[in-house]
């Protein structure tokens, strides 16, 4: 861990004004201070008072956690509730009429729903996969594009029990369908297409590809939404239309009523090794996390129109779009396309139109558009805003400086919020009206969120070189397990050195102030766009190829996208030595790997080689392949590397 260090050197502060401070939910040092200290004194207690204010119990719950079983741990465990309800039927009787959603197509054409309606349309959608026989318990794989129906679909699927795994539109035919059958679905939700960038992209004829692969026997329903009306192919023994669905289906629908750790739904992410890891959440833990920080970090006022631009295929679009928003009562804009469609500047128009108090986004969208349109921001009326936001990998100080003066006009806190998909909500992240900002810092831990910093022996570090991060006390909406895999689980989070901490695959220190600053992640984890990929991955897709015999991929900076991926190849065949030959056969292979995993695993570069640097254990090195790929000077230990002579082949590789 000696090698973990901060090379970041940010002493620019920034104090919330005292305008922000004063309306803030949490005010104050003080005010988030006097939370922590509710939570250290009596910890279980902290989090059932803030269950039983902040969620609607059909019967409330006696036991708070239960850690008998660790790291199985349980939380509320004998409340009952249903998250659909605690979203939906509990603003029926105050705010009705209230615009949940303000839908933006791609298009720029605006729908807006009000609860009432979409209070309906879940209950006549619920109903509709009722008749279809779906239950308490089974599994929904979501495939969708963004639209109000993908909303109604996750929040049908927990209205009645029944546990979804949505799979991000952009996923290859392949990786829907190793989720499909590890999740053993009984049914999918798709649409015809999707529309991106003035671009129609299938969706269907993706879902019909990977059914027609082995092991998704289970799914005896295909419920499709009509998005694009392009042709689809028709099995008409399985396949229902959406419209067809809901004709007819009543707008009352009694939600199940469950158990608090009743699984609510599976994400897969990428993990370091092997295949996606089916995150399991539950209801209750899951719910309250998305809505105290709703209200702690986005300092949410009912007058508020959020917009979390994140795709509902990744975690933020669970717990920012589809659950926190709605449970909070919010109007929130959704939006099914791109931030550069027509042009750099939509975004900002948007945030004008709909008059956005709240923007939230990733670090990879905000430095494209410095790119393509830094100056854009100016031509828009943005006055409207209040706070933003920050998501899915650290974001660089010029960046953050950029997003504070030109898009919130030096007015708008940004909160850099540091969490995962296992976590379910943000757990170090600012609260806006407490907590002076440093740019490239996630800040101070959540009250209640025990955050740590450990080397090996899972012993805290104090000082400013950085170490594991860790999280010491179990918290309610935390992963629960990975699907089918509760042994994995135990390895990959909760491994024995850790002494039971959460360890959570991020390196980071702390400032003198206490603050985290991230590092990056100590796995194989790569960060492209935000999005998370296993490394693993995407060698085992290069692999398949027959015309590869060996792969091993790592990370290097990119300026827009965060990491770049950057592949090692030894062909079967002989290393090609012409660089036309070269880049023939890796755009075999990007291609390849686009459909194999989807178009954002595509590698950016591809070397070839006779071999990788390995060990005399064999043993892929790839400290040093990461030194290769980013064109650094070999300075590291080399003495157990068998092949040395194959440094300089790869370094010198044609591409
Ligand atoms: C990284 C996304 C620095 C981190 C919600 C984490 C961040 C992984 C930040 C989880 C941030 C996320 N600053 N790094 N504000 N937010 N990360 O599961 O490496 O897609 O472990 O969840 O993203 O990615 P995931």
């Amino acid at each position: 861990m000696s090698n973990i260090e901060s090379v970041l050197n940010e002493k620019r502060v920034f104090n919330p004004s005292e305008k922000f401070v004063k309306q803030a939910n949490v005010s104050g040092m003080a005010g988030y201070q006097a939370l922590c200290k509710a939570a250290e004194q009596d910890y279980a207690g902290f989090w059932a008072n803030l269950a039983r204010e902040t969620l609607h119990w059909k019967k409330p719950f006696t036991k708070t956690l239960d850690e008998s079983n660790a790291p199985f741990f349980k939380w509320f465990e004998d409340g009952v509730l249903n998250v659909s309800y605690n979203c939906l039927d509990v603003h029926l009787a105050t705010q009705a009429e209230k615009t949940a959603i303000i839908f933006e197509a791609d298009d720029g054409k605006v729908t807006k729903i009000n609860y009432r309606d979409l209070h309906t349309r879940v209950c006549q959608f619920a109903n509709g996969l009722k008749s279809r026989g779906i239950k308490n318990g089974d599994r929904v794989v979501i495939y969708m594009p963004m639209s109000i129906e993908v909303v109604v679909a996750m929040q049908a699927c927990a209205r009645i029990g029944a546990i979804h795994s949505v799979v991000f539109g952009g996923f290859s035919s392949k990786s829907l369908h190793e989720r499909i059958v590890d999740a053993q679905a009984s049914a999918v939700i798709t649409a015809d297409a999707q529309m991106r960038g003035g671009k129609v992209m299938p969706l269907k004829s993706v879902v019909d590809e990977a059914l027609s692969t082995g092991g998704c026997e289970k799914v005896h329903s295909v419920i499709v939404y009509r998005r694009a009306a392009s042709e689809t192919a028709w099995n008409a023994q399985n396949n229902i239309w959406w419209h067809d669905l809901v004709a007819g289906q009543s707008s009352v629908c009694e939600p199940e009523w469950v158990s608090s750790e009743h699984p609510l739904f599976i994400l897969y992410t990428s993990g370091s090794t092997g295949k996606p890891k089916g995150v399991q959440h539950s209801s209750g833990g899951y719910l309250l996390g998305t809505m105290l920080t709703m209200q702690w970090v986005f300092d949410y006022k009912p007058t508020d129109v959020f917009w979390c631009t994140a795709d509902v295929g990744w975690v933020t679009g669970h717990s920012y779009v589809t659950y926190g928003p709605l449970a909070m009562g919010a109007t929130q804009v959704v939006f099914e396309g791109i931030p550069t469609y027509p042009d750099a500047g939509r975004f900002w128009k948007m945030i004008q139109n709909h008059k956005v108090t709240t923007f939230y986004t990733a670090p990879t969208a905000i430095r494209s558009l410095i790119k393509l349109g830094g100056d854009l921001p100016k031509q828009y009326d943005l006055s409207s805003l209040r706070l933003l936001g920050s998501v899915g990998e650290p974001i660089n100080p010029e960046a953050w400086m950029w997003y504070y003066n030109t898009v919130g006009q030096a007015r708008c806190p940004i909160v850099d919020t540091w969490w995962q998909t296992e976590t379910g909500h943000h757990m170090i992240a600012p609260l806006p009206g407490a907590m002076p900002l440093k740019p490239g810092s996630c800040t101070l831990p959540l009250p209640g969120i025990i955050a740590s910093i450990v080397n090996e022996a899972g012993n805290e570090v104090h000082d400013q070189h950085g170490g594991f991060l860790v999280i010491k006390r179990p918290f309610p909406a935390q992963i629960r397990t990975i699907w089918g895999d509760p042994e994995r689980y135990k390895r990959a989070y909760f491994p024995e050195e850790m002494h039971g901490y959460y360890l959570a695959g991020d390196s980071s220190h702390r400032d003198e102030d206490g603050y985290f600053w991230i590092m990056g992640r100590i796995d194989d984890v790569l960060k492209v766009s935000g999005h998370r990929l296993g490394t693993m991955e995407i060698e085992s897709a290069l692999s398949a190829n027959p015309l590869v015999a060996e792969a091993a991929v790592v990370g290097k900076p990119h300026d827009i996208k965060g990491e770049a991926i950057v592949a090692f190849v030894v062909l079967k065949g002989t290393r090609p030595d012409d660089a036309a030959k070269a880049k023939e056969i890796a755009e075999i292979l990007r291609t390849w790997v686009s459909k194999s995993i989807g178009p954002i695993a595509k590698p950016d570069e591809i070397r070839f080689g006779d071999n990788l640097p390995k060990t005399r254990s064999g043993k892929i090195m790839r400290r040093l392949l990461r030194a290769i790929a980013n064109g650094e000077d070999i300075t590291q230990d080399i003495s157990t590397l068998e092949n040395p002579a194959i440094l300089e082949q790869l370094k010198n590789a044609v591409r």
